[in-house]
């Protein structure tokens, strides 16, 4: 293999995709949780890309948007085309965001294939480096070519151009060797041949496809590499296709999760994106989405009706029934639910417990703190080892601002306590319940606010007296 050239890719996404129906983009629609370009582009990353170019235009900014959440650690740039007049258009529009002086391979895709395997890719451009320059593009044989662009040889096998479906004749209409529209060119050729292509075509769009027949005229290399597996190439078009596509990859996954030691109690109703980690002996129950780049550690048990975006959960923890969890961390052995809502910017040290209906939000929680029920604990910073009894709330927004709860190590907050941000509690610190929190608390002081208890001996039996003659008296227990 010779030695790497520069690279460069330019995807083309500046589609709207009619057949969709959709007010959105085509390759914003998802596919196993996330936007579909992001899958194209992070199977062409693999490749290490020196700058990847993405061709946008229908929602253009959202669409540069996610590519740069999808490839962050590449170089990108976007060229916007704003008319939508064919591959080959589109492919010179991302031509101009390259540097004139680039003197390498440039590797075309489309941003709505979200098969692509990386190690396909490799493949191909390996067998291009063998072939050395010229253009080289990923063919495959299917069964019903239909739509497809078909590769068109000569008498000695060798390729002359691609036709697309619509302007090929009846007999060109039964090649099943079809165009998937991946090419690799050396730059210069491509900048040749992408300056001579017209729209003298049915559709009067510039096709991209056209750079092969003028490669051909030009005496260049032209070759075809025979991808074994056309599922790859599958491109999408409609919504059915996308739902298809997406229990397929959604099996797939769920396969390879099993291969590798994850429990699915019911696979069917387990929604795992492709991003996800997941260590052995987990157990995944029934209807739980796991989505974005989480990582679910091993021996973790999540009961069911879960779902969990960009988490990290630790080991041995235990998700019981109904948790929704986004942008958090879970430490090692919590036990967190039945139906907990930790939002972003949530961090539990580990050996935690968040029990039901607590909500929690931008909050760290020290080591083997709790608040097991009916809390909502925003914008805190708890220590370790603190009880947060029933009912506690943080009071952190006034209207304008969110401010900040501090509570140390080895507390009791008691129940009912409200905590007006912002606000330090010290450590061993015990808080009597019901008390409201407005001034910070030192260390191992108890606070509380009760008014005094005032009792009335014998008052009951006179409130039940004076309303002898009320029409619900008969049902009021021990009122007779
Ligand atoms: C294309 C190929 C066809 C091949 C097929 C494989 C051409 C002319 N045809 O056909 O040979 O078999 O892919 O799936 O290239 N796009 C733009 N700007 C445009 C037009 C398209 O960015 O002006 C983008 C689309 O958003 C899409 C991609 O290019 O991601 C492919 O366009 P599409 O119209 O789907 O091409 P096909 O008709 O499928
Ligand atoms: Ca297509």
């Amino acid at each position: 293999m010779s030695e790497a050239r520069p690279l460069a890719a330019i995807i083309l996404a500046a589609g709207l995709g009619t057949r969709m129906r959709s007010g959105k983009a085509k390759v914003l629609h998802e596919i196993g949780g996330e936007p579909m370009i992001a899958r194209a582009l992070r199977a062409i990353a693999e490749l290490k890309p020196d700058l990847i170019i993405t061709v946008v235009g229908h929602q253009a900014e959202a669409v540069a948007e996610t590519v740069r959440h999808a490839v962050p650690n590449h170089a990108l740039r976007f060229a916007v085309q704003s008319a939508q007049r064919g591959t080959g258009d589109a492919a010179r529009t991302g031509l101009g965001q390259l540097p004139a002086d680039f003197d390498g391979d440039i590797l075309i895709g489309y941003g709505d294939t979200p098969r692509l395997n990386p190690s396909t890719l490799m493949s191909f451009r390996e067998a291009h480096h063998h072939d050395s320059g010229g253009l080289a593009f990923i063919s495959t044989e299917v069964a019903n070519p239909d739509g497809y662009g078909r590769v068109v040889r000569n008498g000695s096998g060798a390729i002359e151009r691609i036709v697309e479906h619509r302007d090929a004749s009846a007999v060109e209409r039964t090649i099943r060797e079809i165009n998937t529209g991946i090419y690799l060119a050396e730059a210069r050729l491509l900048r040749e041949a992408l300056a001579a292509l017209t729209d003298d075509n049915v559709q009067r769009e510039f096709y991209l496809t056209d750079i092969v027949a003028i490669a051909y005229r030009r005496g260049a290399r032209i070759n075809a590499w025979r991808a074994p597996n056309p599922a790859e190439f599958e491109g999408i078009n409609t919504r059915e296709e996308l739902g298809r596509m997406n229990q397929e990859l959604r099996n797939q996954r769920i396969r390879a999760l099993m291969d590798a030691g994850v429990t699915f109690i019911d696979p069917a109703t387990a929604y795992i994106g492709d991003t996800v980690n997941i260590g052995a002996d987990t157990t995944i129950g029934p209807n739980v989405q796991i989505l974005g780049n989480s990582r679910i550690g091993s021996g973790v048990m999540i009961e069911g009706t879960a779902w969990l975006r960009e988490v990290t959960v630790g080991d041995r923890c235990h998700l019981k029934i109904c948790v929704r969890a986004e942008e958090c961390t879970i430490g090692d052995d919590s036990e967190i639910g039945p139906f907990a809502n930790l939002r972003a910017g949530t961090e539990l040290a580990g050996h935690n417990r968040i029990g039901n209906f607590v909500e929690t939000k931008k909050t760290r929680i020290g080591r083997g703190s709790k608040a097991s029920h009916l809390s909502y604990l925003g914008d805190a910073v708890i220590g370790s080892e603190t009880n947060i009894g029933c009912g506690v709330i943080t009071v952190n927004y006034d209207g304008y601002d969110k401010h900040v709860t501090a509570i140390g190590d080895r507390c009791m907050v008691g129940c009912d306590t409200q905590l007006v941000a912002p606000v330090t509690v010290g450590s061993d610190v015990y808080i009597a319940s019901g008390t409201t929190i407005l001034k910070d608390v030192q260390d191992g002081a108890l606070a509380l606010s009760h008014h005094p208890q005032d009792e009335k001996p014998g008052w009951t039996a006179g409130w039940r007296r004076r309303h002898k003659d009320h029409p619900q008296s008969a049902k009021i227990p021990g009122a007779k």
